[in-house]
């Protein structure tokens, strides 16, 4: 099959198509034919060999980590799927490769694909879904009326996790640049502040939880819009130790995540309230919870650009901008390319 790799960490040059074995497969395993792949930051950091001690892939590596697609066959022991079934998917972490024209996923972080959505929109979600739901519902346990800071609110993450919040009740407020005001406030934002003019710390106070997807400097200053007790939750770092053990690393790698994180976990105690760091994990069940919001119209996809899988290189580049407003896709599935 033909598929989008990296040969060598490093940088962009180092990635290419090439003819490789179709999927090994196991007995819980599904196979897909991929028909459309969202593109992350994650899938440069990755090429670029930022998790390589975290995340030991070996060379050469077929990259991509969400994926739209039709099941062809199903592993002995799988239940829940068969051939011709409509499917979307995070795969786990250990088994990424979605620029690809054949993926196996494991039957448990698998779901059926929103009945009201394409290929395209459908390969947008997976990543993105379960971050918000494991940051928001999951980790932060977010309640009708309380106060929510997203941060970024026009990307990939944001743009979901707005509407989340806005499902489950909450008060949300997301930054954003002008360009994107409209964008997030018709995903329901309802306190939006443009960075290039306003500073977000000096605006809010009292919020229940902060998402963070940006910088240290974002991250600390965040600490002073929670109210005491509140939850800053970031996604961009750093990790801490409970995320080393939930991976098992090893006792010197959760030692590094301790002092990585002992800056920002100590200013979070002086303000009362509790930092944690989330990697979102691959799950079905929680992508089947999304599918019924996504299908009732409380959430909807924002697609920014879809290119065609010989441009995933210029897909990756554009996200790499840090300028999309929510997703990018890649389409895979073209029959002769
Ligand atoms: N730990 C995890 O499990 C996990 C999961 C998903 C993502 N992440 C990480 O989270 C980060 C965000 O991911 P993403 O997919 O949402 O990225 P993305 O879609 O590429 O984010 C692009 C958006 O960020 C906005 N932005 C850039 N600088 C900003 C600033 N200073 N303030 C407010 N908005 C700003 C841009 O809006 P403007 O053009 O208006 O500036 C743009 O719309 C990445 O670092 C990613 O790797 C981590």
């Amino acid at each position: 099959m033909k598929a989008f790799i990296v040969d060598r960490y490093g940088s962009a040059n180092h990635v290419r198509f090439s003819e490789v074995p179709d999927p090994e497969m196991r007995e819980d395993d599904v196979l897909i034919q991929i028909h459309a792949a969202g593109v992350n930051p994650l899938d440069s950091k990755i090429r670029d060999g930022e998790f390589k001690l975290l995340l030991p892939y070996r060379l050469p590596l077929i990259l991509g980590n969400e994926l739209a697609g039709v099941v062809v066959r199903v592993g002995s022991r799988v239940g829940r799927f068969k051939p011709g079934d409509e499917v979307y998917a995070r795969p786990d972490k250990k088994r990424i490769g979605t620029f690809a024209e054949f993926i196996a996923v494991r039957e448990d972080d698998l779901a059926v694909k929103p009945k009201n959505l394409t290929m395209d929109e459908a390969a947008s979600i997976p990543l993105v879904g379960l971050t918000a739901w494991q940051a928001l519902i999951e980790k932060g346990q977010l309640k009708k009326g309380q106060k929510v800071l997203i941060h970024a609110g026009s990307g990939g993450v944001g743009t979901f996790a707005i509407q989340l919040a806005k499902h489950v009740g909450a008060i949300v407020a997301t930054t954003t640049s002008s360009a994107n005001i409209d964008l997030v406030k018709r995903l329901g934002a309802d306190i939006v502040i443009d960075y290039k003019k306003d500073r977000f710390e000096e605006v809010l106070r009292d919020c229940d939880l902060v998402l963070n997807s940006l910088d240290g400097e974002t991250l600390k200053k965040s600490l002073r819009v929670l109210k005491p007790g509140g939850k800053l939750i970031s996604i961009s770092g750093p990790p801490d130790p409970d995320f080393a053990r939930s991976l098992g690393l090893s006792r010197m790698l959760e030692f590094v995540m301790r002092l990585l994180s002992l800056r920002i976990r100590r200013q979070a105690k002086r303000h009362q309230v509790n930092y944690s760091f989330l990697f979102m994990r691959a799950s079905g069940d929680q992508l089947r919870q999304i599918s019924s919001l996504i299908e009732t119209g409380a959430v909807r996809p924002v697609l920014d650009q879809v290119f065609p899988f010989e441009s995933t290189k210029e897909a990756m580049a554009y996200v790499e901008t840090g300028r999309a407003k929510g997703k990018v896709v890649v389409r895979v599935n073209r029959p002769g390319f």
